[in-house]
């Protein structure tokens, strides 16, 4: 059930395999009580998001989206997360260029032992889209929007 009360909005959550799925597996297995509106795709690394992953699932409907990953330092495949760091940051600045509230997109590390730190990170980033509620319909007619669809 979730603990946000109210309607479920659709988050779309983007987890390396090595430690945030992991985290997220402890938090369940800890039985730490979560939201339930976050949708999990798992990656094998944080370096593996391509940017417009994000932006499509913006635009196609995701009320929000979380990518995370392992530490700084921790990656399993070296520097992976250094690069999603780069890419993500932009990411964030670009967002508004496209018409989309930048705080609907965040990203953190969360390594698998971190069960606790997982199911905080979820709570609050699901009850901050709470609070802004859904996303906004699109105009079908946005070119920059239309090729990023396709
Ligand atoms: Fe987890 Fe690279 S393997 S961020």
């Amino acid at each position: 059930m979730s603990v946000v009360e109210g309607k479920e909005l659709r988050i779309v959550g983007f987890l390396c395999n090595w430690c945030s799925y992991g985290g997220a597996d402890t938090a369940g297995v800890s039985r730490f009580k979560q939201p339930t509106d976050l949708r999990i795709i798992r990656v094998p690394c944080s370096g593996r998001v391509d940017p417009l992953f994000v932006v499509k699932a913006l635009i196609n409907g995701a009320d929000g989206v979380l990518v995370s990953g392992c530490h700084p330092r921790d990656c399993h495949y070296s520097d992976g997360n250094y690069y999603a760091r780069r890419r993500l940051e932009m990411l964030k600045r670009f967002l508004p260029f496209v018409g989309i509230d930048a705080r609907r997109f965040h990203y953190t590390w969360v390594s698998a032992s971190e069960g606790q730190r997982w199911q905080q990170t979820v709570t609050e980033f699901t009850t901050l889209i709470h609070e802004l509620g859904p996303t906004p319909a699109f105009p079908q007619d946005q070119t920059v929007l239309k090729e990023v669809r396709a």
